[in-house]
């Protein structure tokens, strides 16, 4: 039986895959959004449900072909859209280069803006579909030199839950997703910029001891996979209960509990700095 019809961006690999082939398992036809479609060819082979379709989110042509190849299979709106492509910069404020955060933002933030134009002025006519956003819980906390990513996704979560209000009255849903680590090629493909790999940059400790953290955050047995995420995406889309806001892991939902039990800012520093282990000093107190 034929579900629906979904739309998943950054379907190369990681979540967007295992999204697209859960969905397309549970019977969706899912228009699955690659930027590499001879690489996808090749690591999908035939799959029912799925439907390959060059899709890079800052091409606003790619964007039209999808969304209209897509409005091809369906009866009525698109059922479902799930704005999942994203990667990460890494770099100091003072001298990462901000043409990359640019870039990066065209993808994580505005793509994921104009995949939402493209495909929800059907479903509010409609008066049916769901947007589902794969942010991140670095959209309510940040790290030290990932600033420039966390900008994104604080952006993104702040247009998701507008856009939950503007479009819920219209029967549509919105619910972000927000896991904390997930096994995926996601730190091969983050962007470092400036100097923070120089050994004899100022930051270099702290790119170091963040990379330790983040490495052993990888090795916890808590962390997320690509097909969790993709079963907690799933579930959602399927439970109309559903909460607007998902965190998805026992990491995530431990940092979760550190931001919303500190009582201010330094208290949650201090345990994000326990969180990582980093040896990076916070800042002296006052005089
Ligand atoms: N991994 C984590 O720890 C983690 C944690 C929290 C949130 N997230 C979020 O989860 C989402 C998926 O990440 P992942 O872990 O699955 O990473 P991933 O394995 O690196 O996959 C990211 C996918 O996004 C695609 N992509 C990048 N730029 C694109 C663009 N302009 N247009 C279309 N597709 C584009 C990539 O395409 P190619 O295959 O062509 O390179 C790739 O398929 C991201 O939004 C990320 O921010 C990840």
């Amino acid at each position: 039986m034929t579900r629906g019809v979904a739309i998943v961006t950054g379907a190369g690999r990681g979540v967007g895959r295992a999204t697209a082939e859960r969905l397309a398992r549970g019977g969706y036809v899912v228009v699955t959004g690659v930027r590499d479609l001879d690489r996808a060819r090749e690591e999908y082979g035939k799959q029912p449900g799925i439907q390959l379709v060059q899709l890079d989110v800052t091409n606003p042509a790619h964007i039209a072909d999808a969304v209209a190849l897509a409005h091809d299979f369906a009866d009525g709106p698109i059922d479902l859209l799930v704005n999942n492509a994203g990667y990460a910069m890494m770099g100091a404020q003072e001298n990462g280069d901000l043409v990359a955060a640019r870039e990066m933002f065209e993808t994580n933030l505005w793509g994921a803006a104009a995949m939402v134009q493209a495909v929800v002025p059907a479903m509010r006519e409609a008066g049916r579909g769901t947007v589902v956003t794969v942010s991140s819980i670095g959209a309510r906390l940040t790290n030290p030199l990932v600033g420039f990513y966390h900008a994104s996704k604080y952006a993104l979560n702040a247009l998701s839950e507008a856009l939950s209000m503007e479009v819920g009255h219209f029967g549509v849903r919105v619910i972000m997703i927000e896991p904390g680590m997930i096994a995926t090629d996601f730190p091969k493909a983050t962007v470092l910029t400036g100097n923070v790999t120089d050994p004899d940059s100022p930051y270099a400790p702290l790119f170091g001891d963040l990379r330790a953290g983040f490495g052993a955050w990888r090795e916890r047995d808590d962390a997320s996979t690509a097909e969790s995420c993709a079963e907690v995406i799933w579930n959602a889309v399927n439970d109309p209960h559903a909460p607007i806001r998902i965190v998805v892991g026992d990491d995530a939902a431990e940092l979760d509990r550190a931001v919303r039990e500190s009582a201010d800012d330094h208290e949650f520093q201090e345990r994000l700095r326990g969180f990582l282990k980093l040896d990076w000093p916070p800042a002296p107190p006052a005089a």
